[in-house]
């Protein structure tokens, strides 16, 4: 989704801009601008497209010491020089950028416009700086304050004046925003990515704050005034996290790093003597722990896949009630909080508009909602009872991969401690240890022989539809398969419970749709090799994703990738790697925006 930077400072702000701009790339957008202050003169340049239409367009040493600039991801309007931000006042005083929907833009627009105000975008940001300029008396911190009292929906604002040189504004309600303390210079971003090539010091604006900055201080406050202590945090990723180093893509990059991402999540976590798991940051006793009688995980997109898988094994493992809901049907269905239940909201970027909204309603019931994100200091992460950092690094692809294995781990390090309290012996809680320690090697085992699913993938690249079908725990890894290869490389894909196909998708089948079967040699092993021989006698193509040495699935599929036997719940980490390299490979033969694809963002931070 949209991304903003802001700089002042002792250093020319436009590569300043740019080059935070590029590191917000992997959100997605669609245009981008900036604005930069010089001797009293604001200069905007905005353009369609990606960035490097907006870096042909600033002149060279363009002057000025202070700016905003910004990504946008349309909500409002076409995509078109016109409607990309920053925005400005008539005047041409004031810019702006924004983060995030505007409700009461129409009325507000309409109001504006009676008293004179001409808009030239279609834009809802544009009456931000309308409204600015009406309510400026010679101090903008003041005039935003006032602004945000009456706008309705969701920003994070940064916004400068003309008249008030090396200084910017800020302002946050359901949108990220973050301010980077360097050394006589100070940078806002929507997130910390755009700060950390300059300053590893952030604080981090809470809905509800305004900040104002200059070369040297900051101050933040509240809307009514009254001045607010800040914790600085120190972020701990490396630049290098960032960057893609020697791979095409973060895509790439993320899939080969998921050994290491999925030990890191495990670390220090596991508690061999007595065969279980520590998780510190969840705030509850044992005696709390005991009592919980019902899990809930609620998540969107690849998370909630992740709560899918974790379900399963939840109940199989604990025999604890649980279900992974859709964040955003659950935050509109009036949801029942029952006592003794615990609730999980699972989300990589800890910013999902879905998925925050969800976890503010169940705690407005009463209810106790834990947090498993990624990124450190996000609002889901703040906001949840306590929770598990999954600690991938920087997920950078819009694709997620190693975040989905890592949040699998660390649900998987939660049931074995919720298990060990109930049913499961030592020697089982053991047992489980054991298999998750072996998933790194697993892993890198399988991902050695990526060539193997590349030839695969360039074989059927071409294809319109494609099933992808398990069943049990491995029914939300078909679900997965599906949504990766969708979303990167643009092929219809379905994913579906194998045992499902016959109560209609089977109508599908014909020569052209292959579809890729996941049968690990688990208890329902038999059964989808019955389902693989229903889609073979209708001539449909079939990819078998297998375990070594499984000739009775050799024989049936027309190719198959085998992974090493492993112990039942392992399997989807094990199936999920070549499911993510066979959508990269997909995508890469298409010659398709790995890390950006088309309509998609990397943190949806609107509803
Ligand atoms: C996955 O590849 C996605 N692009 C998307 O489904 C994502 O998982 C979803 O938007 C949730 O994001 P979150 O984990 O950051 O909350």
């Amino acid at each position: 989704m949209c991304g903003i930077v802001g700089y002042c400072g002792p250093k020319p702000a436009a590569p300043i801009l740019i080059e935070g701009l590029k590191r917000l790339e992997y959100r997605g957008y669609d245009s981008a601008g900036i604005c930069v202050g010089n001797h009293g003169e604001l200069t905007i340049i905005k353009k369609k497209g990606k960035l490097h239409a907006l870096d042909a367009a600033v002149p060279d040493g363009l002057q000025g010491y202070w700016g905003i600039g910004h990504t946008r991801w349309a909500t409002h309007g076409e995509v078109n020089d016109l409607n990309a931000h920053p925005h400005s006042d008539q005047s041409g005083r004031i810019a702006i950028v924004h983060n995030g929907i505007i409700e009461n833009y129409g009325a507000l627009r309409e109001k504006l416009q009676h008293e004179g105000y001409a808009f030239r975008t279609e834009t809802d940001s544009e009456v931000i700086a309308h409204l600015l300029s009406s309510l400026y008396e010679g101090n903008l911190e003041q005039a935003l304050k006032r602004t945000c009292a009456i706008l309705k929906g969701t920003y994070g604002i940064v916004a400068m004046h003309q008249d008030e040189p090396d200084q910017l504004v800020g302002a946050r309600n359901g949108s990220p925003l973050v301010l980077g303390i360097g050394e006589n210079e100070m940078l806002l971003g929507s997130d910390v990515t755009a700060l950390i090539a300059h300053t590893r010091q952030v604080v981090y604006i809470e809905d509800g704050e305004v900040v104002r900055v200059t070369p040297n201080n900051y101050r933040t406050t509240d809307l009514r005034d009254r001045r607010i202590d800040k914790k600085v945090d120190t972020i701990s990723w490396e630049l290098e996290e960032i960057e893609k180093g020697n791979y095409r893509c973060f895509m790439e990059k993320e899939i080969f790093e998921q050994p290491e991402s999925i030990r890191r999540a495990f670390q220090g976590r596991i508690d061999h003597e007595h065969a279980t798991a520590h998780l510190g940051g969840l705030n509850m006793s044992n005696r709390e722990l005991l009592e919980i009688e019902r899990i809930k995980l609620v998540a969107a997109g690849t998370s909630y896949h992740a709560g899918m898988v974790s379900s399963y094994l939840m109940e199989n493992l604990a025999r604890i009630p649980c279900n992974a809901e859709l964040a955003s049907e659950l935050r509109y269905r009036n949801p029942i909080v029952e006592r003794n239940s615990i609730y999980f909201a699972i989300s990589q970027s800890g910013e999902t508009a879905d998925t925050l909204y969800a976890l503010r309603e169940l705690q407005r019931k009463g209810a106790r909602v834990l947090g498993i994100c990624n990124v450190v200091g996000s609002t889901i992460a703040r906001e949840s009872d306590g929770g598990v950092y999954i600690h991938s690094g920087p997920e950078i692809a819009v694709a997620s991969t190693k975040a989905f294995t890592s949040q699998l781990t660390a649900l998987y390090l939660y049931t074995l401690l919720i298990a060990r309290m109930r049913d499961m012996s030592w020697e089982q809680g053991h047992r489980f240890i054991e298999a998750l320690e072996s998933i790194p090697a697993l892993t890198q085992s399988i991902l050695e022989r990526h060539a193997e699913v590349e030839a695969l993938a360039r074989k059927y690249c071409q294809a319109q539809n494609f099933l992808f079908l398990g069943r049990g725990i491995n029914y939300p890894v078909a679900l997965e398969g599906a949504l990766k290869l969708k979303e990167i490389s643009y092929i219809h894909a379905e994913g579906y419970s194998a045992a499902e196909i016959k109560h209609g998708p089977i109508a599908l089948i014909n020569e052209q749709t292959p579809s890729l079967f996941i049968v690990p040699d688990d208890g329902l092993r038999e059964k989808v090799i019955s389902n693989m021989k229903e889609v073979k006698a209708r001539k449909g193509p079939v990819i078998a994703l297998a375990v070594d040495g499984d000739r009775e699935v050799a024989a049936i599929a027309d190719d198959v990738f085998s992974v090493p036997r492993a112990g039942q719940y392992i399997y989807p980490f094990a199936m999920m790697i070549p499911l993510q390299l066979f959508a990269y490979y997909c995508a890469l033969e298409l010659g398709r925006d790995v890390d950006q694809p088309r309509n998609l963002a990397k943190s949806v931070t609107v509803e």
